[in-house]
């Protein structure tokens, strides 16, 4: 069986784990990523596009930010709408001239693989059965199969960064992890198009019909979203229906300005809040959707698992100059207290917007109140725009 002997053994190549190589890279601390696919569809995945200015801070720390400081749009603010009324959520004027930028994922994704390549990072696909062993010793091992050939990595410590349907998580003791969770009875269907954006900010839309948000990737490229049923088959919703069902949920002023254009990308995100605790077993840490998933009303997903990256990174180098695991050891108490910061704001979010069902009257009712005592309230409005920037690492 091949070995190979390093410091750090990651588990994923998501934004996460690519990340977190790119980091420990610059401390000087050398890692492996074990991915399961293939780079071409790892590079293809779709998500989200709203990076806090801490996670660009990180990108540009990783020397992966050349790309996102040309191509990355700047967005001051948004909009959101209460069916035909709009209201301005001016980020910089409420956060003291902090903003957000629009970046695609799959962007961020793909600077990262092409730096860990151009500078001889260890980074291996199409690993097959990654398992992970003698997590409670000092010298953890993880084992795989690339081509039907058996390997191994020995570390000292191991990063899971798989993602929700990873191994990492389920490695863990069932009487270690307690898991909260809350499945929102609607999904997102998403489509990406060629078209311009006529906006200049996203609008996040509250309508009875269902919520709806117009957001952009590019000028060429725009990213919309409208809510659905969570079992929706994207097949039953020809482009013109999306179009169509889209402009009605948007304000009246704004829905004869929608651009349409050809729809290259379809699908259904369900939507759930979970979190998994505590996120250290032995000498493996979790970071990112491994540990925690948001629903994407704020876009927090990709922007949470930068800062748990973070956190893992300033452990990491402390123990490799110390040789004390204090800060490994206050990792997932750390990482954790922001996760369900972010928790929290994203569920608000994604309670003030959506149409929860007709059996829900009286909450819906408060739901909707409350979007409205935010938007009337300068506090309300600060309380929203100093979330949607980002809280301090
Ligand atoms: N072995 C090896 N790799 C695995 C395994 C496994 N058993 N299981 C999953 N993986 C890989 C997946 O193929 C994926 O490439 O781990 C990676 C996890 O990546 P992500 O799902 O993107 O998770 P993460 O890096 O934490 O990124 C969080 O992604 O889902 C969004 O909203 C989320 O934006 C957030 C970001
Ligand atoms: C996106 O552009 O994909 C996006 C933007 C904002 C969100 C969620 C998704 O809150």
């Amino acid at each position: 069986m091949a070995t190979t002997r390093i410091q750090v053994g990651i588990i994923g190549s998501g934004p996460a784990g690519l990340l977190l190589a790119q980091l420990l890279d610059k401390a000087g601390i050398s890692s492996v990523i074990l991915e399961r696919r293939d780079r071409a569809y790892v590079e293809g995945r779709i998500r989200a596009g709203v990076l806090e200015q801490g996670t660009v801070d990180l990108l540009n720390e990783a020397g992966v930010g050349e790309r996102c400081a040309r191509e990355g749009m700047v967005h001051k603010g948004c909009y959101i709408s209460i069916q035909d009324e709009r209201f301005e959520i001016n980020f910089e004027e409420l956060t003291g001239g902090k903003h957000v930028v629009v970046y695609g994922q799959t962007e961020v994704t793909k600077d990262l693989i092409n730096a860990r390549l151009a500078c001889g990072g260890d980074l291996r696909f199409d690993c097959e059965n990654v398992a992970i062993h003698d997590i409670e010793s000092d010298k953890p091992r993880l084992t795989y199969l690339s081509a039907g050939e058996p390997h191994e990595v020995v570390c000292d410590f191991i990063a899971g960064c798989d993602g929700f349907h990873g191994v990492s998580r389920q490695a863990m003791p069932a009487s270690l992890l307690r898991v909260y969770e809350r499945v929102y009875p609607f999904g997102w269907l998403g489509i990406l198009a060629e078209a311009p954006p006529v906006m200049d900010e996203l609008i996040y839309a509250r309508h009875p019909r269902g919520f709806a948000l117009y957001s952009m990737r590019s000028p060429k490229v725009v990213r919309h979203y409208i809510q659905c049923l969570p079992d929706t088959d994207p097949e039953d919703w020809p482009d013109e229906r999306v179009w169509d069902e889209l402009r009605l949920r948007l304000p009246k002023g704004d829905q004869d300005k929608l651009v349409t254009g050809r729809v290259f990308e379809k699908s259904v995100t369900p939507m759930r809040s979970f979190v998994a605790e505590p996120m250290r077993f032995g000498r493996m840490f979790l970071a990112g959707d491994a540990a925690h998933i948001v629903p994407p009303t704020g876009a927090k997903g990709l922007n949470l698992a930068a800062s748990d990256v973070h956190y893992l990174r300033n452990a990491l180098v402390s123990y490799y100059k110390t040789n004390a695991m204090d800060g490994l050891d206050g990792y997932s108490t750390q990482a954790l207290a922001r996760i369900w910061k972010a928790q929290r704001f994203s569920w608000w979010m994604t309670s003030m917007l959506h149409n929860f069902g007709p059996q829900d009257d009286f909450d819906s009712r408060v739901r909707g109140a409350e979007l409205a005592y935010v938007l009337s309230s300068r506090a309300g409005q600060t309380s929203l725009a100093e979330n949607y920037v980002g809280l301090p690492f």
